[in-house]
Parts: C-alpha cells; sequence; structure tokens
C-alpha cells in the first residue's frame, strides 16, 4: 500500500519580476513501513519537498495523497488535523516552542491527542534520547543538539504512521548521532513507521532502502540503496 503518493509536484516563488521553480514536477511513490533518503546539493528543495510531502506547505501545482488523503484539496485546519494524527516531523531547525519547556514541548503531540499519560509518555521519550536530567529548560537553555533531541522525542511522541527528518542527525556527535540513528530505524522495525530522510550523510542514506536524488528540484535518481 502506498503511503505517500506524489504526483507532478512543484512549488514555485515569485521573486520580484522572476519565477523560482523550486520544485518541478516531482513525482514517486513510497509504500507504508518502506525507509528512504532524499539526497542532494544545498537549495536543492530537500527541505521544500519535505514540507510538501508532510502537509506543511502546499504545493503550486501538483497532487501529494498522504494515507489516503488528498493534502492539496485540504485547508489548513484539515492538513493539521493530518499531522497531529499520521505525521511526525523532526525540523532541521528544530521548531521548539521557546516558551515551553523541555518536557511541555513533547507533551504537545500527546496532550491534542488527549492522552491521560502525556506527562509520564514524554518524560520516558525525553529520557529515551539522554534527556532525563533536562525536563524543566527551556528551548534557550539547550545545546542545539540537545533540542534537536527534544524535537526527536516530540516527533515519537505521536507514534507517526510516517516520519519526516530533515537531517536528524546533522547537528549531534557521532555518538549521540548514532543513538538517535538507532532510535529512528528502531521505530520502523517495532511500528512499521515509514521512514524519509533528508540527508547530507551518505553513510546514514545507505542505511535506508532507497534513495532519491534531487538537482535542482527535479528528481534525478530513484533506486534502492
Ligand atoms: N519562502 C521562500 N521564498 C523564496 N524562495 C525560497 C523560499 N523557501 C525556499 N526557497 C528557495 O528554495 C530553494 C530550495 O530550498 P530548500 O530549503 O528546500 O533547500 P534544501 O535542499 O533543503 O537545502 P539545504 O541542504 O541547504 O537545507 C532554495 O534555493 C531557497 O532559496
Ligand atoms: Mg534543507
Amino acid at each position: 500500500m502506498s503511503i505517500l503518493s506524489i504526483r507532478n509536484l512543484s512549488k514555485t516563488y515569485q521573486s520580484g519580476s522572476r519565477k523560482l521553480t523550486v520544485l518541478d514536477e516531482v513525482n514517486f511513490d513510497i509504500q507504508a513501513g518502506e525507509t528512504l533518503a532524499i539526497v542532494g546539493p544545498s537549495g536543492s528543495g530537500k527541505t521544500t519537498l519535505l514540507g510538501l510531502c508532510a502537509g506543511l506547505d502546499s504545493g503550486s501545482t501538483g497532487s501529494v495523497v498522504l494515507n489516503g488523503q488528498a493534502l492539496e484539496k485540504m485547508n489548513e485546519d484539515q492538513r493539521a488535523s493530518v499531522r497531529n494524527k499520521d505525521v511526525g516531523f523532526i525540523f532541521q531547525n528544530f521548531q521548539l516552542l521557546p516558551t515551553l519547556t523541555a518536557l511541555e514541548n513533547v507533551m504537545v503531540p500527546l496532550e491534542l491527542k488527549k492522552r491521560k499519560d502525556a506527562r509520564q509518555k514524554a518524560q520516558e521519550l525525553l529520557e529515551k534520547v539522554g534527556l532525563g536530567d533536562r525536563f524543566t529548560h527551556y528551548p534557550t537553555q539547550l545545546s542545539g543538539g540537545e533540542q534537536q533531541r527534544v524535537s526527536i522525542a516530540r516527533a515519537f511522541a505521536n507514534e507517526p504512521k510516517i516520519l519526516f527528518a530533515d537531517e536528524p542527525t546533522g547537528n549531534l556527535d557521532t555518538e549521540t548521532g548514532e543513538m538517535i540513528e538507532k532510535l529512528i530505524f528502531d521505530l520502523n522495525k517495532e511500528q512499521g513507521t515509514t521512514l524519509v530522510l533528508v540527508t547530507h550523510d551518505l553513510e546514514l542514506a545507505a542505511k535506508t532502502q532507497r534513495i532519491i536524488h534531487i538537482k535542482g528540484g527535479k528528481i534525478q535518481e530513484d533506486a534502492d540503496a
């Protein structure tokens, strides 16, 4: 079963009098439970593509069907509800809420799902990413790698069907990076979570089943890893 189906997806921005094409007629399908890496040079459109796949933004033309739901036909509220239900997202720039502590940030998706054990579950997840002693820290009081780990714990809290991760280990030392990698791949093994990773790390990419190469907003190659 295809969990994500991308058809003729393009994204353009108007910059002054010029049209900037950031994604150009992209097509692919991802099967439920698959693991996939998107690689390509800086500025090639990877983050943009991930955001469109996850329903954070809409394309200019084309279609994104996530878990049977055509995102381009939805309004922002409907897309938000799909995201809360099905999607986990680890952002390149973390996107933690600055007025909430580490623990509260991880509790947000759990509370949106009205889980009574939100606090306990969030504590467990922070312990899993090695932040058991940082519950009450605010994002500004955390290092970059620690913020990244909070954002990973928050993405896991959703128990997503599909996890999108933009450079999930990019800011981490080797040891912490390996720990996070293991957590992400365990999620795939244990819960069948579909993984879509953007990375510059070719060793990480090689651990997925399939690699999509993107350049100038176009898919150059889509092959088994
Ligand atoms: N809101 C925007 N308005 C105009 N141009 C944008 C906007 N957002 C992104 N772009 C442009 O789209 C292109 C692709 O950006 P994107 O963030 O997807 O690249 P990327 O492949 O993730 O790069 P990196 O590896 O550096 O993270 C860039 O050239 C960027 O300048
Ligand atoms: Mg990017």
